[in-house]
């Protein structure tokens, strides 16, 4: 497998794509976009050199059509349009978009060349690197994929001064554990960046560092055997707030519920492996000013509970966290048992 994850983080995305593209013939390139990232994505493309000669395929935005009938329709339109092995996906949009496009890519002709430029600081920060794809079959995320890193993946700011303040927020919570699995500098000035005011400068180099994190840790470990699991962190407590909170009807940002999915296996970090309270309360203090909290109580444990069983990740009896002994300590394969999830759930709701 090619373990070189070449992200750039560009200010010029023109040339920068120009290069990426290599002289390719433009009716040989496709651009898989949603509706969304059609409409207010794709003319910036063009606005940096996009041929219009370039064919684009569109699918319906949204997690719940990152499904196999939406890769179909890619691999349909790939194969009726005349692509080859050598043709070249553009995947333009935001984690939904890179997920798909990559697997189709992936698996269209036993594999052809693929880009991501995301749309979205989340999907910038984590899923347009480190080369996981899939789509969710039957209710389950990511049930089918593969690991096949993208060519280039074209990060350009522009994107994100769109965003409203909530996805904003949303893709910062991964840049918040890239930090926490890091080292303390990185962690103080993750601290540091002012949210309410967002100066996008500051914010280039910031997801530069994050994604070069996210990078050194994939590049160990491509297929998540072993040190990969750090960036599961926050994710345990995260899926089971997201999945809540959707059954729930008060949908949460993924970012959202990882960041209080943090808090709690920050906790966890403190109770089992001395994590330092001061970084704990840090924390909450960072996540209660920037991020609210998720509404649930004690009636609601048992469900919750329940969700995080169901992670794929777990061992009979036990749920399974990568937690931290300090800043970029790396605990991986912790369990907690029932008693102490409820404990952790106690102190997410008095803290
Ligand atoms: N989203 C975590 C990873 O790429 O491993």
């Amino acid at each position: 497998m090619n373990t070189v994850y070449p992200t750039l983080i560009t200010n010029d995305l023109r040339s920068e794509l120009s290069k990426a593209i290599g002289g390719h013939p433009a009716n040989d390139i496709y651009v898989l976009t949603d509706t969304t990232t059609q409409q207010e994505c794709l003319p910036y493309l063009y606005s940096c050199g996009l041929s219009d000669e370039c064919r684009v395929i569109t699918v319906a935005a949204g997690d719940a059509n990152k499904n196999i009938a939406a890769a179909v329709q890619v691999w349909e339109y790939l194969s009726s349009h005349g692509a080859t092995r050598k043709s070249l996906l553009i995947n333009l949009g935001g984690g939904m978009i890179t997920d798909l496009g990559g697997f189709a890519a992936s698996t269209f002709k036993r594999g052809i060349r693929y880009l991501n430029i995301p749309t979205s600081l989340l999907g910038a920060v984590d899923a347009a690197t480190g080369g996981k794809t899939g789509v969710n079959l039957m209710g389950l995320k990511n049930e089918i994929g593969v690991f096949n890193p993208a060519d280039r993946v074209l990060i350009d700011v522009h994107f994100f001064k769109s965003l409203d303040a909530h996805n904003l927020r949303s893709g910062y919570a991964e840049m918040v554990k890239h930090a926490l699995i890091d080292t303390q500098a990185e962690w103080k000035e993750i601290l540091a960046f002012n949210l309410e005011e967002v100066d996008f400068d500051r914010l280039r180099v910031l997801v530069e560092r994050s994604v070069r994190i996210k990078e050194r840790v994939v590049e160990q470990d491509p297929t998540e055997k072993n040190i990969r699991k750090a960036l599961n962190l926050g994710h345990t407590f995260g899926h089971a707030f997201e999945t809540f909170s959707h059954r729930i009807g008060q949908p949460a940002l993924h970012g959202y519920a990882v960041m209080w999915g943090l808090l709690c296996e920050l906790y966890l970090s403190f109770v089992q492996h001395q994590f330092p309270k001061e970084e704990l309360l840090r924390l909450n203090y960072m996540m209660k000013e920037n991020y609210g909290k998720l509404e649930f109580g004690c009636a609601d444990y048992e469900v919750l509970y329940e969700l995080m069983t169901h992670d794929k990740k777990n061992d009979e009896g036990f749920v399974n966290f990568t937690l931290l002994s300090g800043i970029g300590q790396i605990q991986l394969n912790c369990t907690a048992d029932k008693e102490l999830i409820f404990e952790t759930l106690d102190f997410y709701l008095n803290t």
